[in-house]
């Protein structure tokens, strides 16, 4: 469990950022704690990396300040600042042995040979490469060479180690090992990281908390679970798992707020939060809080268009008049509905989430 320390490791508060025109970060402001394992998420060309260079150093913001231990690290060129950086593209030296390629950074700060020694066999027997000293690079696997370039990152010692998608040369299995890896690293070698990827599943599974970005902003803030289970906007319902969105208007409440959404069609449900009467809203349903039923077992039917056996569980879509997409459940059973059934469905109305849909076009501001 990550607890937030009064005064956090790494504090951004206000950043903006922009390259002519473009806009890369709106007034991003997060901290990170000492020792967190923080994810940076969100699509293509929405500001991670852009981010993560400014932390290290390699781009000055427009705007804002970043702190370090609550010092201003803008003031610092990147070599100075106690943070290294990782990048995606990570260059081994072919002609080294992997213990050479560790050592390197060292060898080129003038640390004494005995320290070197130590430090290189500590480091790779964190990411777990002791057996692997004498190799070149060439004949290790994707998955070990990346260990290389984590080990190489990691010996320096930094406070903070910012990594730009670490996983992505990997393929799906050795990924899935690596995320456990990286883990059991950051926890070993008592760092914070920072990573950046735009795979949720990855995000999701490896950090304590997940910042989402979209469009040079913050989305939401929280851990994986906080996430998934009590998403702010519609972007992060969709960004986050699958999810049934359905268009709906707050309506019923008292003076003050309405209490209740309704879903043209489909039901009308309490309001997790309060809202203006008539606020645009969506309703996020996660497939597992819908339920198939008997058709008279509930006011809403719908008829079973596909199913998707998963082994454990199978996704059921059923189609409802009105509705423009079919609605996704989950089932834990093999045959519970075949195509063309007719069923009722159930929603879980404790479990399902009502955000305020983003009043239309935000224009993003224009550079300064
Ligand atoms: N050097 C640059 N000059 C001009 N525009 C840039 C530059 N670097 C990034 N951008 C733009 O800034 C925005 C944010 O880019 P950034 O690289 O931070 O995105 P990202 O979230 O890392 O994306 P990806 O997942 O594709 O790596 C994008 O619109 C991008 O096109
Ligand atoms: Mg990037």
């Amino acid at each position: 469990m990550t607890t937030t320390s009064p005064t956090p490791l790494l504090d951004i508060r206000g950043v903006q950022h922009s390259y002519g025109e473009v806009v890369a970060l709106r007034d991003v402001s997060l901290s990170i704690a000492d020792r967190e394992f923080f994810a940076l998420l969100g699509p293509s060309g929405c500001g991670k990396t852009t981010l993560l260079r400014s932390i290290a150093g390699f781009e000055t913001p427009r705007q804002g300040t970043i702190l370090l231990d609550g010092q201003d690290l803008t003031a610092l060129p990147a070599h100075r600042r106690p943070v290294n950086m990782m990048f995606q593209s990570y260059a081994l030296f072919p002609h080294m042995s992997v213990e050479k390629n560790v050592a390197y950074g060292l060898e080129a700060e003038g640390v004494g040979k005995a320290e070197i020694r130590r430090r290189v066999g500590e480091t790779l027997e964190i990411v777990g490469l002791a057996a692997f000293a004498q190799r070149r690079p060439a004949k290790l696997s994707g998955g070990q060479r990346q260990r290389v370039a984590l080990a190489r990152a990691i010996i320096k010692r930094p406070r903070v180690l910012l990594l730009d998608e670490p996983l992505s040369a990997l393929d799906r299995k050795v990924r899935a090992e690596m995320q456990l890896e990286l883990k059991r690293m950051q926890h070993e070698a008592g760092m914070t990281f920072v990573v950046v990827t735009h795979d949720q599943e990855e995000a999701m599974s490896m950090a304590d908390r997940v910042a989402v970005l979209n469009r040079g902003g913050i989305e939401q803030l929280d851990t994986p679970v906080g996430l998934y289970s009590r998403p702010a906007t519609r972007f992060v319902a969709s960004f986050i798992g699958s999810a049934n969105l359905l268009d709906g208007s707050a309506t019923g409440g008292p003076a003050g707020g309405a209490s209740s959404v309704d879903v043209p069609g489909v039901a009308v449900f309490p309001a997790t939060h309060s809202f203006a009467e008539r606020e645009s809203v969506t309703l996020v349903a996660r497939p597992e809080d819908v339920h198939i039923v008997a058709p008279d077992a509930a006011p809403l039917q719908g008829v079973v268009v596909d199913t998707f056996f998963l082994g454990g569980s199978s996704t059921v879509s059923v189609e409802v008049a009105g509705l423009a997409k079919p609605i996704s459940c989950t089932v834990h059973a093999a045959n519970v509905a075949t195509r063309g059934e007719r069923v009722g469905l159930r929603f879980d109305a404790a479990r399902v989430v009502v955000v305020a849909n983003p009043v239309e076009a935000p224009a993003p501001a224009a550079a300064a």
